[in-house]
């Protein structure tokens, strides 16, 4: 078997309903997932939800509730999301399924066998309100901040994976592979964080203090520390312990959010993965964050406008299309209503919805609803080509460099163009004309708007999926699923039906 392109999310935690965040971090995956298969290359994609842990036992007892319960309801709202969103993930991974347990188990056992997992005393600073070890560092001015109510000292003993003895190696690793995170400004944090020396990994939590997790294979009185279950889930929706992980391991992409890189995804990742003897992960993506007003946006943020509810509003590829164009990979961006729908106005319903509805409007009247043939090129002609060409030539570049919203800028200028040619040639002049060169400049001009829309689609294709089926079809052409003889300017299109006249991007009174 030949290996797959392995690409995933961080996987959603289920204390919470799906925001901004997570969406964008879904659609930007997606985007690449898609980008890849139409260049022919066989993908793997995992998403899934992260079920454990202290947040989810605590609002189901608040609730009165089974964590379970508070768990298979998110995880339907986070498909849900998915299907919303035109999301092509090939599995979606529930950490309280037993595949996982089965895996997360074994490798404990693993590494426990090893000697790399040990049982030692801890004496720390307990906080009984947000029942979690609280150090000396979050004390401010000798107190322990209100946040944690009383601050107990107490010795518990636990298991622990030994990180430390890898610090040198990950150090070297991350500094002989420049290109593992992505923006490279990123490694930066991670090795001021492992300047410090590193304590080794608490990664069991006592069953009075925490019973919904994973159980330690080697010790029933445990359950397993969340994140160390959490990462697991990558080698697992792998085919772990079977033949198909030869297919899919190492990932390619680990799509992250920046929260999130150090230390778990940088740091505990890659040293259990290279405690177990597996390959390390290609690359981290690792995107910023959606802010409002400055602060990052999260469910409790009680924003006045949902951000997800634009998805109903305007369509799922508008959104897709907003939250790409406007992120910069890697840096924050600020949400606004106004941004969204200064952009769905101007960009979607005008520039591309306009040029559409013109060139359908004018194909029924003009040309008896055929596409016709591009008969003559003149200097019109030959500046519009001379676009494409430019665009072309960048394009994928773009794409593969994740430079996502230069390359919808670039998709949109051409199209721009487009709507430039059509006024320069004007078309409804031409129909008034007897002349047989005016015929023919009118042919080639509906000629030439079909086929850089069918380009503009192709390219667009891997961000707004449905809207590039959807063009293609009103220009009699079918939905596309390789790239493959469909980036070349020519005539295809000649001899095909137009569709009727539809408005692909509706003026919102909202
Ligand atoms: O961290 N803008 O889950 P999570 C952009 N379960 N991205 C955001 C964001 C925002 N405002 N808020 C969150 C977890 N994210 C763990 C992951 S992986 C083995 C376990 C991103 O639900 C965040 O950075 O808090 C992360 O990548 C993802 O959403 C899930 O966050
Ligand atoms: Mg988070």
């Amino acid at each position: 078997m030949s290996k797959q392109f392995l690409i995933t999310t961080a996987i959603d935690y289920a204390n919470g309903s799906p925001h901004i965040g997570h969406a964008y971090e879904k659609i930007l995956t997606d985007v690449i997932a898609r980008h890849k298969r139409l260049s022919g290359v066989p993908v793997k994609f995992i998403t899934g939800l992260d079920e454990h842990g202290q947040k989810v036992q605590m609002s189901a007892e608040k609730k009165g509730v089974e964590p379970i319960e508070i768990c298979d309801s998110l995880a339907g709202e986070f498909q849900s999301l998915c299907q919303r969103l035109n999301i092509t993930n090939d599995d979606y991974i529930r950490t309280t399924e037993p595949r996982h347990k089965k895996v997360v188990q074994s490798v404990l056992q693993q590494l426990f066998d090893e000697g790399q997992i040990y049982k030692a005393d801890y004496n720390g600073f307990y906080s009984i309100r947000q029942e979690q070890f609280v150090t000396e560092k979050e004390r401010e001015n000798g107190a322990w901040p209100q946040i944690y109510g009383e601050v107990i000292e107490v010795t518990e003993t636990n298991y622990f994976f030994k990180l430390s003895q890898y610090q040198d190696w990950l150090i070297d690793f991350i500094k002989s592979n420049e290109s593992i995170i992505y923006p490279r400004f990123r490694s930066a944090d991670v090795l001021n964080f492992l300047k410090e020396p590193l304590n080794d990994l608490c990664i069991s939590r006592p069953k009075e203090r925490l019973s919904w997790g994973i159980e330690l294979p080697f010790d029933s009185g445990f359950v397993t520390y969340v994140w160390f279950d959490a990462l697991v889930n990558y080698i697992t929706a792998s085919g772990y312990g079977s033949d198909a992980f030869e297919a899919n391991w190492p990932a390619d992409y680990h799509v992250i959010g920046k929260d999130i890189l150090s230390p778990p995804h940088a740091v505990y990742w890659p040293i259990m993965l290279k405690a177990l003897g597996l390959e390390m992960p290609k690359h981290f993506l690792v995107h910023g964050w959606w802010l409002s007003s400055g602060s990052k946006m999260s469910k409790s943020d009680g924003h006045v406008v949902n951000p997800l509810d634009l998805i109903d509003t305007y369509g799922s590829d508008a959104f897709r299309y907003f939250v790409i164009r406007e992120m910069n990979v890697g840096q924050d961006s600020e949400f606004s209503l106004d941004l969204f729908q200064s952009r769905y106005n101007s960009d979607l319903a005008n520039d591309l919805g306009n040029l559409v509805s013109r060139l359908l409007n004018m194909g029924h009247r003009f040309a008896d609803g055929t596409v016709p043939s591009s008969t003559i090129k003149e200097a019109e002609e030959l500046t519009v080509l001379a676009h494409w060409s430019e665009l072309k030539e960048h394009i994928f570049d773009l794409y593969d460099n994740f430079q996502f919203h230069k390359a919808l800028e670039q998709i949109f200028a051409f199209v721009a163009e487009l709507n430039r040619y059509t006024e320069l040639r004007a078309p409804w002049k031409l129909a008034k004309s007897e002349l047989d060169e005016d015929k023919q400049r009118l042919a080639t001009t509906l000629a030439y708007m079909s086929e850089g829309l069918r380009l503009s689609a192709v390219v667009l294709s891997p961000v707004m999926p449905d809207i590039a089926a959807k063009v293609l079809n009103l220009l009699g052409s079918s939905s596309i699923d390789s790239y493959e003889g469909q980036l070349e300017w020519g005539n295809s299109l000649a001899g095909g039906t137009f569709g009727e006249k539809i408005i692909l991007f509706p003026k919102n009174e909202a």
